[in-house]
């Protein structure tokens, strides 16, 4: 398939004008003199990123400790995260549920307790930056019930996050990623069961 499609991009296409019978482009000289790499991309690092797929790390406005909850006092992953084994999208929990515990358990000294009971005051949820998650432009769907079902565990797509000080992205979700495991599972392979 890979073939197919790479020999299908590089062939010459009927309708498209072959690069050198092309008019040369009057905005070549400005482009490349341009602070500006491209309208989508202001740098040429940001560009490479995006080529490369490397997404920044995101800046939680307070570091959640997986590790503490998970490990230590052993929460379960889906008293948080109640969507997981019942739909599409697994659900950051809201402050509420923090407050269900921090409201008194908690040293009141440590400045992540402090701030959490400042946003419960103000009656506000913590503005957790999402760490997976995929390229619009894939336009691809994901739903987790599905796996959870078929007994794939959270670790396999997810990493360690029991031993996690901070949610990372331990796991790329590439195609090929997705792909292997349907292939050897004999999951759905279609085109149309990932992308819409
Ligand atoms: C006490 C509640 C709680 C428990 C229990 C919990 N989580 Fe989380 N989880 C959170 C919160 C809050 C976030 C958002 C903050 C962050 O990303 O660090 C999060 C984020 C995540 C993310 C990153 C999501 C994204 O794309 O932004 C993953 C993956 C995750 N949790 C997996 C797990 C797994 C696996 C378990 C069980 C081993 C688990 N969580 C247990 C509260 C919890
Ligand atoms: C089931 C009860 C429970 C829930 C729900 C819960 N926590 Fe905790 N959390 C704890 C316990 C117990 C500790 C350890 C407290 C200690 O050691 O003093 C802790 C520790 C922490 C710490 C580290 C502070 C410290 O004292 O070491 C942070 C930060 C934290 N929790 C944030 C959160 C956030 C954010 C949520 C909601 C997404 C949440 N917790 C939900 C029970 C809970
Ligand atoms: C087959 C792979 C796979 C498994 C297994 C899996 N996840 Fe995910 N998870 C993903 C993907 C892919 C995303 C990103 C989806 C998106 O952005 O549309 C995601 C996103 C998340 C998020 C971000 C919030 C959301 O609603 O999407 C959380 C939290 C999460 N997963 C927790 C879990 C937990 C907890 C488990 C285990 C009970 C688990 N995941 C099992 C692949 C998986
Ligand atoms: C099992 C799920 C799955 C199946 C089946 C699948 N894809 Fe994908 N596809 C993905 C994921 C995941 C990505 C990466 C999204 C990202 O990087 O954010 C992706 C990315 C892509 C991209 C974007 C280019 C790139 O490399 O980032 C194209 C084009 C694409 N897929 C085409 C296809 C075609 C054509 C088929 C059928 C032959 C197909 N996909 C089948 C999951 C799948
Ligand atoms: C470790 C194995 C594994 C990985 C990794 C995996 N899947 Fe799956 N997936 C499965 C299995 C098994 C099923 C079939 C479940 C069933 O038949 O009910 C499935 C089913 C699905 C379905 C069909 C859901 C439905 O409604 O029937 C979608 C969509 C899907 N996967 C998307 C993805 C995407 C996107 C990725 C990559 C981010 C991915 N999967 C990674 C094992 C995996």
């Amino acid at each position: 398939m890979t073939v197919a499609i790479v020999a299908f991009g590089c062939m010459q296409q009927p309708r498209v004008p072959a690069y050198t019978q092309r008019v040369a482009d009057p905005y070549v000289a400005r482009r490349w003199s341009s602070p500006v790499f491209t309208t989508a991309h202001a740098t040429f690092r940001d560009a490479a990123r995006d080529f490369l797929n490397i997404q920044p790390r995101p800046q939680q406005p307070i570091d959640f400790p997986h590790n503490i909850h998970t490990d230590d006092i052993g929460v379960y992953c889906d008293t948080c995260h109640t969507g997981v084994s019942k739909s599409a999208r697994a659900g950051i929990p809201s402050i509420n549920v923090c407050m269900s515990c921090h409201e008194d358990i908690g040293d009141a000294a440590d400045p992540r307790i402090q701030a959490l009971r400042d946003y419960a005051k103000r009656g506000e949820d913590v503005a957790w930056q999402r760490v997976y998650g995929f390229i619009r432009e894939s336009h691809v769907r994901f739903n987790h019930a599905p796996h959870i079902r078929a007994k794939v565990g959270c670790s396999t797509c997810h990493g360690d996050v029991v031993q996690m000080t901070v949610a990372e992205r331990a796991v790329n979700h590439t195609m090929g990623f997705c792909i292997d495991c349907h292939k050897q599972k004999g999951a759905s392979n279609d085109c149309l069961t990932c992308h819409y």
